[in-house]
């Protein structure tokens, strides 16, 4: 069957090559789900593992099949599957456990192992092929009414990941409520922080640099989520007009917004990062007057990467309650189809070079 693999540390070395197909019976104890794989997402990391950044091979092979982001429909299941039957549709988490205690509770997003393993990322094959093979612990059903938002069960986990950091740490204040939320950013992941901020009743800006009408500023309209062009408004003035946010999502890939949403915060608020920069940045803050508003403030940052299980289960819940209050706005994310394996080559010519698509996806197959 077809794929499309890299040789990791290789700069623009995508190629659609040749794999075996999978068989249920890969999985052991009965516990395989054979997938016959839909639609299948590419996003900055795939870019960044294109580009040589980022990626690693499985043990053995000197090639990466990559595509992290994944949607299909149940061929197979093993004699001991119980949570699926053929036709349903499925994604698939990405990390698999490593060894740290984090891993043996069922928290391997939170893994402090070294070398750890994410399908179509590092060490382990992804699922930008014809069918895919997965345990039924990290299979996740994905209901009908939403299925028209395939590949961005992947990104909503990374987002619901993100929300439920928010949620254990401010915990710590017993009465919080966040109003006023900022998210930094206006790719997909900060599209749906939008939207889930938004279903938690939070006045929402969603801040980036191009000014509107366009595509970006259509989908916070339909969320009700305020978009604000950084070329029109300062941060500074929004502040001034509607106060410090509570929270902070941050998700622009830039380590200068980063920075510079620690100086944007309220008191007792929380920022989380979820962007990954991969360049060598130095950068000029004001350090004494951030580390005193602070400790003043009693404010905290989290770091928030990848999603457990628990994560994707709680993002397919919000976009299912998305669907029901602001219907038929976030299939307006899905931009950019690319359809069939032959057209790899499209596929990361729109990933690298595409600026205004929000998510280009492998069209493999209708369900
Ligand atoms: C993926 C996550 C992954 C992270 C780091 C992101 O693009 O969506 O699942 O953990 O990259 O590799
Ligand atoms: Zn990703």
């Amino acid at each position: 069957m077809q794929a499309i693999a890299v040789h990791p540390g290789k700069k623009n070395s995508v190629h659609l090559r040749e794999i075996e197909k999978p068989n249920v019976s890969d999985i052991a104890d009965g516990k395989g789900v054979l997938v016959r794989t839909l639609k299948v997402g590419v996003d900055a990391t795939d870019k960044e593992i294109i580009e040589a950044y980022y990626g690693d091979a499985p043990e053995g092979d000197d090639f990466l099949v990559i595509g992290h982001e994944c949607f299909g429909v149940v061929e197979e299941v093993g004699e001991n599957v119980t949570a699926f039957q053929k036709g349903d549709f499925v994604t698939a988490t990405v990390r698999r456990p490593g060894t740290s205690i984090f891993d043996v509770i069922g928290t391997n997003d939170m893994t402090s192992d070294d070398k750890y393993y994410e399908r179509g990322i590092c060490n382990l094959h992804g699922f930008l092929t014809e069918y895919f093979v997965e345990d039924e612990a990290y299979t996740v059903r994905v209901p009908n009414g939403i299925a028209h938002l395939h590949c961005l069960m992947e990104p909503m986990s990374v987002v619901a990941k993100a929300i439920w950091q928010m949620d254990e740490v401010q915990r710590r204040l017993r009465v919080w409520k966040p109003k006023v939320a900022f998210v930094m950013g206006a790719g997909q992941i900060g599209l749906l922080a939008a939207l889930f901020l938004r279903l938690r009743g939070c006045e929402v800006y969603v801040i980036a640099r191009t000014p509107g009408p366009n595509i970006k500023t259509e989908i916070c309209d339909g969320y009700g989520a305020k978009y604000v062009s950084t070329n029109e408004t300062s941060v500074e003035d929004l502040i001034a007009e509607v106060g410090r946010p509570d929270v902070v999502i941050e998700a622009t890939g830039s380590s200068m917004m980063a920075f510079k949403s620690l100086e944007y915060v309220g008191k007792n608020g929380c920022v989380v990062w979820t962007s990954l920069t991969v360049v060598d940045e130095m950068l000029e803050i004001p350090a004494d007057k951030i580390n005193q508003e602070w400790v003043l403030g009693n404010k905290v940052l989290v770091g928030s990467v990848n999603g457990n299980r628990g994560h994707f289960e709680f993002g397919i819940e919000y976009l299912s309650l998305g669907e029901a209050t602001y219907p038929g706005v976030t299939e307006k994310i899905l931009t950019t189809p690319v359809k069939g394996f032959e057209k790899y080559e499209e596929l990361v010519r729109l990933l690298v070079e595409d600026k205004s698509a929000l998510k280009v996806y492998l069209d493999i197959a209708d369900g």
